[in-house]
């Protein structure tokens, strides 16, 4: 079995998810699900980002420990992820003993050692910048628009303290060549290019502490706890620690060792985030893992936002949208499929409620749903519920054009074009391909007219046959639309008699000949427009 890791960004605790970040999770999970559909062993890991100033200053406005107020927190994060059909295999939280001891090798293992050009890897020295506590990032002068943070706008602290710094420029030219010799490493490629043309600029180092007397609320250096380390080096090593599952009565160090033996034998096939976490990704934890000589992860994927009215949606901005005001209305499958496919990867997305019922209801509503509802209950009413075990005879003429279509859908090199826009990170286009299939069924029925036939006893045969070649492609269709609405796919699947849980054995034309069928509740209801 071929291993798939995957992994989303961490969260910040302090935050609620809006559909920003439940598109990546949701785009991991289904992702996760498509692997495992196609026999891969998948390990899936998300969670939340737990130290650092934001947590430690939200904490003490409430009143509680920073551990009190993360604890507090965690179960939200995971309870959201829950209701969205998230299967994780891992929910990481920085605050977990085996990744404070991972971050400890790490430090110690950049501790002992030494650059390409032979300086040690780490060193001391003053530290004075800008501070944006929002993105939790540092800031030179020349970084800053109009004193504000060039990220979020927002005002920074000046800082000046004595840190620990890693000598990060001494890495530049291997990551240079390493994003160079590997194309497909940082996707899609206009992100990679961005990347390299920050690389044009001289490279800093990365100051990689905080004195204690400013923040305690972090993960204390092994050999000096009069610092912490910095949120973003604790946050990025997650990926590591994730690797593996705590074992009952294994000791932190000894998860932590395992976890690292676990990535470098198999480091993450890809990181899916956001475009504005590109720079954190490709270049401070690309360097730090060659410094260390870990292994490396295999693709680094940086998505585009979710705007509404043409911003960014946020928290701080106030335009959050959440999940949780839109699944009562749309279903968690339907909130899964709107996002998954409006936005090609890569590219910005607007959200707009006008959109999600327009999309849903053409798509799911209409084409699929209608399909399914028709096929079933003529089956029912035409053919007591049970498919002909052979076509005896067509059904009205473009069933062979199904049947290709189909197969073009799933078979050949790579296991057809569905699997292979997968594959490309062409979600989207997989979505509309399936969509397509279940179109030309409808128009199929609309020129086969099997009502009309089955007044006529002698054309029962044709009907039957139009019957099975259309339930098969609600079959298929509902497979590959599996990864993104489990639920959906599922009862459209056990209504047609198979498993709900489709396999990579399922994904092929013709296994539904002889089998009882039944009709359902419609499996996507017709949306109104908001009319308030
Ligand atoms: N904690 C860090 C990540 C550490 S990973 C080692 C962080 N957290 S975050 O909660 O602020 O953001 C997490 C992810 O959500 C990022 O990938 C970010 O791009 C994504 N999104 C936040 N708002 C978004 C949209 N409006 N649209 C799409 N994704 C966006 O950064």
């Amino acid at each position: 079995m071929t291993r798939y890791y995957l992994t989303t960004p961490i969260y910040y605790v302090n935050d609620r998810p809006h559909i920003g970040h439940a598109y990546t999770t949701i785009l991991a999970d289904a992702v996760a699900r498509e692997r495992r559909l196609m026999g891969d062993d998948v390990r899936f890991l998300t969670g939340t980002d737990e130290h650092g100033d934001k947590v430690e200053r939200a904490a003490l406005a409430r009143g509680l420990t920073p551990q009190a107020h993360v604890d507090d927190l965690a179960p939200i994060w995971k309870a959201e992820w829950d209701a969205l059909e998230i299967r994780y295999d891992r929910f990481i939280r920085t605050t977990d003993p085996d990744h404070v001891a991972v971050v400890g090798i790490a430090l110690e293992g950049l501790k002992e050692g030494t650059a390409p050009d032979g300086r040690p890897l780490l060193y001391q020295d003053a530290y004075t910048g800008w501070y944006c506590v929002s993105d939790e990032r540092y800031w030179t002068e020349k970084d800053l628009v109009g004193g504000r943070c060039p990220e979020c706008g927002k005002p920074v602290e000046e800082i000046e303290e004595r840190n620990w710094f890693f000598r990060m420029s001494a890495f530049r030219d291997a990551l240079v060549e390493h994003i160079r010799e590997n194309p497909g490493f940082i996707l899609p490629e206009s992100r990679a290019n961005e990347v390299l043309g920050f690389l044009r600029e001289p490279l800093a180092d990365l100051c990689i502490s905080r004195p204690v007397e400013r923040l305690a609320w972090g993960i204390p250096f092994p050999w000096d706890p009069g610092f912490v380390t910095y949120v973003w080096v604790d946050a990025l090593l997650n990926y590591v620690t994730g690797a593996v599952d705590p074992r009952a009565g294994e000791t932190p160090e000894a998860t932590a060792r395992r976890a690292i033996s676990a990535w470098n034998e198999h480091p993450a096939d890809v990181h899916l985030i956001g475009k504005d976490i590109l720079t954190t990704h490709s270049v401070y934890w690309i360097t730090i893992l060659m410094a260390l000589g870990w292994g490396l992860p295999r693709q680094i994927l940086g998505h585009g936002w979710w705007l509404w009215e043409g911003s960014k949606i946020s928290k701080s901005t106030g335009n959050a949208v959440r999940p949780a005001d839109l699944t009562p209305v749309f279903g968690v499958d339907g909130l899964r499929y709107y996002l998954l496919r409006e936005m090609t990867l890569g590219q910005d997305s607007t959200y707009s409620y006008d959109s999600l019922v327009q999309r849903l209801n053409a798509d799911l509503a209409n084409d699929l749903g209608n399909l399914h509802s028709r096929v079933t209950k003529m089956a029912v009413r035409y053919l007591d519920g049970r498919l002909p075990a052979r076509p005896d005879a067509g059904g009205g003429g473009d069933e062979a054009f199904l049947a290709s279509t189909a197969q073009r859908l799933t078979a050949g090199e790579g296991g057809g074009r569905v699997a292979s826009a997968w594959r490309e990170w062409r979600i989207h286009t997989a979505l509309g391909s399936v969509i397509e299939l279940v179109s030309a069924t409808n128009e199929y029925l609309e020129r086969s007219a099997p009502w009309k036939k089955a007044k006529d006893p002698a054309a029962l045969r044709d009907v039957a046959a139009t019957l099975l070649h259309a339930a098969e492609a609600v079959r298929l269709s509902a497979a590959l639309l599996y990864p993104v609405m489990p639920d959906v796919a599922g009862r459209i699947l056990r209504s047609l008699g198979r498993p709900a849980v489709p396999q990579a054995a399922d994904l092929v034309w013709g296994i539904l000949d002889g089998e009882e069928i039944m009709a359902g509740d419609p499996v996507y209801p017709r949306l109104e427009a908001r009319t308030a």
